[in-house]
């Protein structure tokens, strides 16, 4: 039986298995359950008492001998056969995100901005009192001050979540020096009760453009361009009078929408203008109040709601359903 051992011992030792495939079948040949330790451990115990000991290391060096060249031969996964490159196994279900349709416009409104040559700027969302509100021409008994409108922290009213995207016009004004063309996209808050068409949280997108003898036909144009390049090369804009305490003169753009979808009466209230925007050229006195000389410097400024566009582009009528994440209302969109 010795003999019959040192054979095996040879053959395990010049082996050269060269693959996979073939380290499995020298793994079967010796070590499977009808392999041929299997049966030199029966013949072991019928083997007189003398020769045991020596069996039984020469067994033992011929299973550790096999272990090793397998092992070697098939780079350390002896199971290599049946794992995940198994190429019949089904595979892993990975459910792909899609972009948030707020996301999906601010994306788009940014692209748009940046081609102008506008640069994306950032501010804080919890802000104080001077960036928020009087840095921006807003008189100290201003309603929009009043906190119907603004979350004023409760340890410290001088600071608040900011009521729109203003405050990062005042803080470019006050660390950069003019030409300035930045937009600043980000989310903004306000203390009114939640409906379908408003939120106590939204998006806004500000824009900046400040220069010398920058007037309000840059603003007109600039913002035509805009519209154009989002809403189609056909749409029409138009200019309504309006007051921000922060620019002077101010006003609000609509586009043309026309009055076929305008079966209930909401999109544009039977007038086929739909409000987009509000803008106007930045006040002298927020000029002032940012260090910028207002003789040198004019400018004009901008601010629009990314969710009534969401709303508008993908048919939405109520605006917490952006907010309510239900995956079965994205996935559609
Ligand atoms: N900040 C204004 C708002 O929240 C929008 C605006 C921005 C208007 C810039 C004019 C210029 O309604």
């Amino acid at each position: 039986m010795q003999a019959k051992i040192q054979q095996y011992l040879l053959e395990v030792a010049s082996a050269t298995p060269s693959n996979a495939d073939e380290a499995e079948f020298l793994r079967l040949r010796f070590l499977g359950r009808k392999g041929v330790l299997n049966d030199l451990f029966a013949d072991f115990k019928l083997a007189e008492s003398k020769d045991r000991r020596e069996i039984g290391q020469l067994l033992n060096e011929l299973k550790t001998s096999v272990e090793a060249k397998v092992l070697e031969h098939s780079a350390g996964k002896p199971k290599v056969l049946i794992s995940a490159e198994d190429t019949s196994r089904p595979g892993w279900s990975v459910a792909p995100g899609s972009h948030h349709p707020v996301s999906q416009v601010r994306d788009e409104l940014v692209d748009i901005f940046r081609r102008m040559g506008f640069a994306v700027a950032e501010g804080p969302e919890m802000e104080d009192d001077w960036h928020n509100f009087t840095a921006l021409n807003f008189p100290p008994e201003h309603p929009a001050r009043d906190m119907q409108d603004t979350f004023f922290l409760a340890r410290n009213p001088d600071w608040a979540l900011r009521t729109h995207t203003s405050n990062v016009q005042v803080r470019t004004m006050e660390s950069q020096k003019p030409p300035i063309r930045i937009i600043a996209p980000g989310r903004v808050f306000r203390n009114e009760a939640i409906s379908s068409r408003s939120h106590c949280m939204f998006h806004q997108i500000e824009g900046l453009y400040l220069d010398r003898k920058v007037s309000f036909a840059d603003m007109k144009q600039t913002l035509l361009e805009f519209a154009q390049a989002f809403f189609g090369e056909k749409t029409a804009i138009r200019l309504r009078p309006s007051y921000f305490p922060f620019t002077e003169p101010s006003a609000e753009m609509d586009i043309w929408w026309g009055l076929e979808t305008e079966v209930d009466y909401r999109m544009t209230k039977g007038t086929g203008w739909l409000e987009i925007l509000g803008c106007g050229m930045v006040d002298p006195a927020v000029l002032e109040a940012c260090g910028i000389d207002p003789q040198e410097f004019s400018g004009f400024a901008f601010g629009l709601g990314v969710e009534r566009i969401a709303m508008q582009r993908f048919a939405i009528p109520d605006i917490r359903a952006l907010f309510d994440n239900d995956l079965r209302l994205l996935r559609t969109l």
